[in-house]
């Protein structure tokens, strides 16, 4: 068998064996098959598709490809969540807690931004001190100590899928079912989880634009999930603006702190209380949506879900005078607020326009292994659907300096467009797909 051979099969429309995936997967891994290789077997791959036994095929090799936890002795049902990606998407911050104060073992093995998308674990080195590489020991400890983990990779779990992913990135291949099947259930399954709720995300600021498109994702993971063992639910939701108020890495910490408090209801705080719904009925914590909702809701309100945050960050090394006055958190120098120069109800704020401005700013990488700010970032001030008065806050920037600041504005009153007919505000989720 060799490399050549099996990437011309997949280009002239063949159905690849599980014997041609595993070799290609496993000596890609390994460095035997060099990037050039692989970049052409995954344009073969995203051209040409793969039919279901591949897929399953696929995501196995990818899962074997590295080391594979078992947390069925901490808990003997892992729910995990993944999102496919968002702009201002911080909703891990603010479930992981609020389902681990409901008795739900969250142990969540989460990534750093990619392109204009934000990542959790980012997000969460914005809090001085706090740990994303806590060893297998380590996560199983604090697993079962305090029931919640909010880490990076642990060990070598899915190391195909990094590689992959990387490669995918650069080579305009990212946007393919079964390429992005087999990334994100490799990386369930070897990650220990036993169930999953799946964020697929639609609009200008996702990978999927169109409902079609995300309705065919949703549905490929979670037939293929359930085939591969797993219980999986798929959450449709709208990414055509960002999600909640803040961009940037610190601020959302912020926004999702507030969330936790209590003090900040609305389309972020419902999205976060649906998926943690989600996840305690896949956890059989509670009887349906309904109940999860209300179970979720209490957490926030009795305070138990920011207690269990503030034991989060303690537990990886954080130090959490940082969370209770996030003031504290890092916040870039200049900062100013831009207000609507003619009234109107917005019809739109593009998600990927706003997360670009914020990697403009410092906040995300053009490079792998960049450094980032973390102060820096964007407020929203309003969501599609609001009436707008001319000289009321739109949006507000915090940029390193007046050059920045000023291209961040140009750019966020391009992706703001305002009408005057009125606008229906977006709807939260679209679908769900079980
Ligand atoms: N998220 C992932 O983890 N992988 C993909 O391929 C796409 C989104």
């Amino acid at each position: 068998m060799d490399a050549v051979e099996i990437i011309a099969r997949k280009r002239d429309g063949h159905a690849l064996t599980r014997a041609e995936i595993d070799f290609f997967v496993h000596g890609y891994t390994a460095g035997r098959i060099p990037d050039y290789q692989a970049s052409a077997w995954l344009m073969a791959v995203y051209l040409n598709g793969m039919n279901d036994v591949e897929t399953r095929d696929l995501t196995l090799a990818m899962a074997e490809s590295g080391d594979r936890l078992d947390l069925s002795d901490i808990a003997p049902l892992v729910v995990d969540k993944h999102s496919t990606g968002g702009v201002g998407d911080k909703v891990s911050l603010i479930v992981a807690p609020v389902a681990a104060a409901c008795g739900l073992p969250v142990a969540k093995i989460s990534g750093r931004g990619l392109g204009f998308t934000g990542g959790t674990l980012d997000k969460l080195e914005s809090i001085p001190g706090y740990r994303t590489d806590l060893t297998e020991m380590e996560f199983r400890a604090q697993l079962s100590r305090i029931g919640v983990v909010l880490t990076g990779q642990t060990g070598d779990l899915a190391p195909a899928d990094g590689k992959l992913y990387s490669l995918r990135d650069v080579t305009a291949t990212v946007a393919s079912i079964p390429l992005i099947v087999g990334s994100i259930l490799s990386k369930k399954i070897a990650g220990g989880a036993h169930a999953v709720c799946l964020d697929v995300k639609v609009g200008h600021g996702a990978l999927m634009q169109t409902l079609d498109d995300a309705r065919e994702l949703a549905r490929a993971l979670v037939s293929h999930g359930t085939a591969l063992g797993l219980r999986v639910t798929a959450l449709i939701s709208d990414m055509n603006q960002p999600l909640g108020h803040a961009v940037g890495n610190a601020i959302e910490v912020r926004e999702a702190i507030n969330v936790l408090r209590g003090g900040s209801p609305g389309d972020l705080a419902d999205h976060c209380l649906r998926i943690a719904s989600e996840m305690l009925v896949l956890g059989q914590r509670v009887s349906g949506i309904e109940e999860g909702l209300l179970r979720a809701r209490e957490a926030i309100e009795s305070g138990s879900a920011w207690q269990k945050f503030r034991e989060l960050v303690v537990a990886q090394g954080g130090q959490v005078r940082y969370v209770d006055e996030p003031d504290l958190l890092p916040q870039a120098p200049v900062q100013e607020i831009t207000v609507a120069r003619v009234s109107g109800y917005v019809a739109a704020i593009q998600a990927a326009e706003v997360g670009l401005t914020v990697m403009r700013l410092g906040g995300g990488r053009y490079e792998k292994d960049e450094s980032i700010d973390h102060g820096v970032g964007v407020i929203l001030h309003r969501r599609v659907g609001d009436l707008v008065e001319s000289g009321d806050p739109l949006f507000t920037v915090l940029a390193n300096d007046e050059v920045g600041l000023e291209r961040a504005q140009e750019r966020l009153l391009e992706a703001h467009s305002l009408t005057d007919e009125p606008v229906r505000p977006l709807p939260l989720f679209y679908d769900r797909i079980t």
